[in-house]
């Protein structure tokens, strides 16, 4: 079984999946954690976006994903990036390197790897329409700029970041993740959509569970 959470920057989409992954006791990959990786790694190599990546540069990433107690850890040749891969300078650049064909070729290759042998639950933007268009399920989560803007300021945690500078951030994510050529940041027509603004994390919750039939 495969299912897809797709949607928009800050709207619980990883909250969500592990919630799913537990409650059916199936595999979780946070798809964006992948892009994310990827772009720690090649702005510390100093590679920039507008430059094509070859096989010998991904021979040398390697990224693994571990799903334990409801915790996700993503390890970077071996490091425990987990934090690090949610740090401004990655948040502000991941979208211009996930427009990549290379890079997002590299992470389709993972991603459809990972279900081989295992049911799972995938998020991220473009998984239900391109990464698995079959998925079992499909949904697609989406909410009002501000309120996103607000929740990602409270989950920070730090009074230094002001709450404008989350929105621009937020927006301008959507805008490169939406308008990008490749994989835009689109609900599948099948795709389930749940406007998530004014609702709890139990409510969303819940309202995936009733559409998956085990
Ligand atoms: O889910 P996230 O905010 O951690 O994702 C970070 C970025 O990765 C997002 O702004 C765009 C990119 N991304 C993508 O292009 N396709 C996906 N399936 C998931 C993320």
């Amino acid at each position: 079984m495969i299912i897809a959470i797709d949607g928009e920057a800050s709207t619980g989409k990883s909250t969500q999946a592990k919630k799913i992954a537990k409650k059916l006791n199936i595999n979780y990959r946070d798809s964006g954690a992948y892009y994310r990786a990827i772009t720690l790694y090649l702005i510390k190599n100093q590679i920039n976006s507008k430059e094509t990546i070859g096989n010998d540069l991904f021979s040398k990433i390697d990224i693994s994903q571990k799903f334990e107690n409801e915790s996700l850890f993503i390890f970077l040749n071996g490091e425990n990036v987990t934090s690090k891969i949610r740090g401004h300078k990655v948040s502000v650049n991941v979208s211009e390197y996930a427009k990549k064909p290379e890079i997002r070729n590299f992470v389709y290759k993972l991603l459809r790897k990972s279900s081989e042998l295992t049911s799972i639950v995938v998020d991220g933007r473009d998984i239900g329409t391109v990464v698995f268009p079959d998925a079992d399920y499909k949904f697609f989560l989406y909410a009002i700029p501000e309120i996103r803007a607000k929740r990602r300021h409270k989950e920070i945690n730090d009074e230094s970041v002001k709450i404008e500078s989350i929105a621009r951030e937020i927006k301008e994510r959507d805008d490169t993740d939406s308008n990008r050529d490749i994989a835009p940041l689109k609900k599948a027509e099948d795709a389930h959509g749940i406007d998530v603004s004014y609702l709890t994390i139990d409510q969303v919750f819940e309202e995936i569970l009733q559409k998956i039939i085990i």
